[in-house]
């Protein structure tokens, strides 16, 4: 089978591969019939994420129809449609019982974190979905998210795979009450769903925060107001249009963030002394543009006593930490990963009724053998917004 593998930093490839094949009672083969490419893939992609080995398949964001199910699968049969969140759980140890998915503690022998399709041994290691079949563990635990007959079009429903849980997640940890004001900070597919969970949780106003055109008027036309950082200091911007109180922020950049070296709201960065452990990245040469420029930013923007939400990806290897402004405002800090099983009923509820269109954010669709130029494109941004890709 066709299946899109890892070679090395900026070096990613179409390679044939045996199909997947059933090792464990609770296995299903999936056959791809949807995935898409996400943010998450650029930082293995720049080779900025510790343990990624050449020939793991990349992709975390998938659906497809059931080939074939291990003897103690019960809960899906082949032929149904299935949506696959990207966190792996197994559904019966303390964390799945607790709804806490993203840390299951046994769907990832080899770390802390549950694990994750696509994405490193860190993460267990497991192959991904940008391929043409894929082997999804512990597959009792996906029958939440089969795909109901009133679903017309794989588009609707393949970001409950991740990207649009994880907007949502980013909007519920930050606490948001109807009528508060909310900064989103990046407008990249996640942040494009958090500007909509926000409005979802009764934000008043809702400001998007990025530097490409392409991507902020996607989310001008969810009703936020854009703010384009390099033209002008979004802290500024924010407080000025708050009247100074600031608002809820959420973070949907991470780590990869682009720096802006003018405005004040940037002073208090130390560009490139961040003291951190390169050497178990493959690609030890990366220097992130600015890692905290984007925390640095909503410390400040953030509405005293507020919750700062992230979503965006933070690794340990670019760390750095403004602590005395967190402390002195009093800001509570939620992250992590989204554990995409919790939102997904009442989002898929939402696309059912028409209440949220997810389609919208999509701006090409192409075919896996195009995926090496796919990731070109989308890791350039200025020209796109999502890609998904059709095996
Ligand atoms: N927590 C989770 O479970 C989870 C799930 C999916 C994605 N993510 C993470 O969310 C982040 C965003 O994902 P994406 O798919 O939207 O990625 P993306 O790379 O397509 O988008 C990021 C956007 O941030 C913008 N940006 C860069 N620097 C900025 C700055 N200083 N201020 C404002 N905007 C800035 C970029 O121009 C880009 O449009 C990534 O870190 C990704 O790994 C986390
Ligand atoms: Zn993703
Ligand atoms: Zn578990």
């Amino acid at each position: 089978m066709k299946a899109l593998v890892y070679h090395g930093p900026n070096d990613v490839r179409l390679d044939d591969k045996p199909r997947p094949s059933i090792q464990k009672p609770e296995d299903v083969i999936i056959r791809v019939t949807a995935t898409a490419l996400c943010g998450s893939d650029l930082h293995l992609y720049h080779g900025t994420v510790q343990g990624m080995e050449p020939g793991q398949t990349l992709g975390h964001e998938f659906m497809g129809e059931i080939e074939e199910t291990g003897p103690e699968v019960q809960e899906v049969k082949v032929g149904d449609k299935v949506v696959i969140p990207f966190n792996i759980d197994c559904g019966r140890c303390w964390y799945c019982r607790h709804e806490l998915w993203s840390q299951c503690d046994r769907s990832n022998p080899k770390g802390e974190l549950g694990g994750s399709f696509g994405y490193t041994q860190v993460l267990g290691g497991y192959d991904g979905g940008q391929a043409e079949y894929v082997r999804v563990p512990f597959a009792n635990t996906v029958a939440a998210l089969k795909v109901p007959d009133s679903i017309k079009t794989d588009e609707q429903v393949l970001f409950l795979s991740d990207i649009l849980p994880t907007g949502f997640f980013g909007a519920d940890i930050a606490n948001i009450k109807p009528g508060d004001d909310v900064a989103v900070f990046g407008a990249g597919p996640v942040g494009y769903f958090a500007v909509m969970s926000a409005f979802l949780h009764g934000a008043a106003r809702v400001f998007s925060i990025d530097h490409w055109p392409i991507r902020l008027n996607k989310t001008k036309d969810l009703g936020a107001e854009i703010i384009n950082f390099d033209n002008e200091d979004p802290v500024e911007r924010i407080k000025r249009e708050t009247g100074g109180k600031g608002a809820i922020c959420i973070d949907a950049v991470g780590y990869e963030a682009v720096g802006h070296s003018g405005g004040n709201s940037s002073k208090g960065n130390s560009k490139n002394s961040y003291g951190h452990d390169h050497s178990k990245v493959s690609n030890p040469a990366y220097e992130p543009a600015n890692p905290l420029q984007v925390i640095n930013w909503m410390c400040q923007a953030a509405r005293k006593y507020s919750t700062i939400s992230i979503p965006g990806v933070y690794g340990t290897s670019y760390d750095q930490f403004p602590l005395g402004q967190l402390f002195n405002r009093e800001l509570q800090i939620r992250m992590g990963q989204c554990p995409v099983k919790k939102y997904n009923e009442q989002l898929l509820h939402l696309i059912e009724v028409g209440r949220i269109d997810p389609t919208k954010i999509i701006s090409h669709t192409m075919r896996l053998d195009e995926a090496p130029a796919a990731y070109k494109i989308f890791d350039k941004k200025e020209d796109s917004t999502k890609i998904v890709f059709k095996p």
